[in-house]
């Protein structure tokens, strides 16, 4: 079989190495696309694939019906909304994600992001500290979980919402259950988003949320740009001098949103969450391991096109 790692943003070279590794011992063959600028590119490359690895790379009803022989597709990573499920699904391609494997990279960067915009980014002037104040949990899954362990370090409160999550686990692990997405915004100095970008959260943080949170409070965005209502967010940073925005996804308009706001904002230059060695070398090898278990066994584990 002929396992294709597609990736626009290349995984680290031992993650790479890894990968070639499990998939050349089991008695497959490894095909490399790195740093690939047209979609063409990648039409080419998945024709003759079995399988399919990538990160943020779009998979598109397009590469799919590209290929002749596809099977399996894993996104090594979390978020799986660069996969176009429905198009799989009608080809028969099974979809997968590796959840947890890049989840600590993003949450210490979650925290990174909260110490930089509270030291002014970096710049002259008197900052403030994480201790003492609340940081909200919008979404208790992998990185929220993680992003609440550190945050306990720091000697912050800690609070989260998560309908989807059993508030008994929430308050085992030390953080305090909020029972409406009202109340969260309200009480959080920092407000560290970690709901994935589908149909209901699209656009679902906007103008009502962001202008809740307290004086001199902070969204910080390791999610997705999706989920934020850009022209809202904007509005509410205009009327709320106080408010800061961090995220590693820049908006689409952050160019507005950095020349009129300055210090209150901040985007990375290119998407850094799971931007470390150890996430990729995790997320790659548990992809590479997934669709060799996949093709001896059959095993769907991970699956979300179901
Ligand atoms: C994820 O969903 O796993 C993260 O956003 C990582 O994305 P990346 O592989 O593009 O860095």
């Amino acid at each position: 079989m002929k396992v294709l790692v597609a990736t626009e943003k290349p995984f680290a070279k031992a993650a790479v190495q890894g990968i070639r590794s499990i998939v050349e011992n089991a008695g497959h063959t490894l095909l490399l696309l790195e740093k690939y600028t047209t979609s063409e590119e990648l039409y080419a490359a998945v024709k003759d694939a079995d399988a399919l690895i990538v990160r943020s790379d779009k998979v598109s009803k397009e590469v799919v019906e590209a290929s002749e022989k596809l099977k399996i597709v894993v996104r090594a990573g979390a978020g799986y909304d660069n996969l176009d499920l429905a198009a799989c699904t009608e080809k028969g391609v099974v979809a997968m994600n590796t959840p947890g494997q890049n989840s600590n990279a993003v949450a210490e960067l979650a925290i990174g992001m909260m110490i930089y915009v509270s030291r002014n980014c970096f710049t002259p002037g008197t900052g403030s500290e994480l201790k003492d104040k609340t940081i909200g949990i919008h979404a208790y899954g992998n990185v929220g979980r993680l992003v609440a362990k550190l945050a306990k370090g720091f000697e912050m409160n800690i609070i989260a919402f998560d309908p989807f999550v059993d508030v008994d686990k929430v308050k085992k692990e030390g953080v305090t259950p909020v029972s409406t997405i009202e109340e969260l915004y309200e009480k959080s100095d920092f407000l560290s988003l970690h709901i994935p970008a589908n149909a209901q959260t699209k656009g679902s943080v906007g103008y009502d949320l962001i202008t809740r949170l307290p004086k001199g409070g902070c969204l910080v965005n390791t999610a997705r740009k999706e989920v934020i209502n850009e022209p809202e967010l904007l509005k509410a940073l205009e009327e709320r001098c106080d408010i800061k925005y961090v995220t590693d996804i820049a908006a689409d308009n952050q160019q507005i949103l950095n020349e009129k706001f300055g210090n209150r904002v901040f985007a990375s230059p290119k998407k850094m969450g799971a931007e470390t060695a150890e996430a990729n070398i995790n997320a790659g090898l548990a992809a590479a391991n997934q669709i060799i278990k996949f093709f001896e066994t059959g095993d769907k584990t991970f699956q979300v096109n179901k």
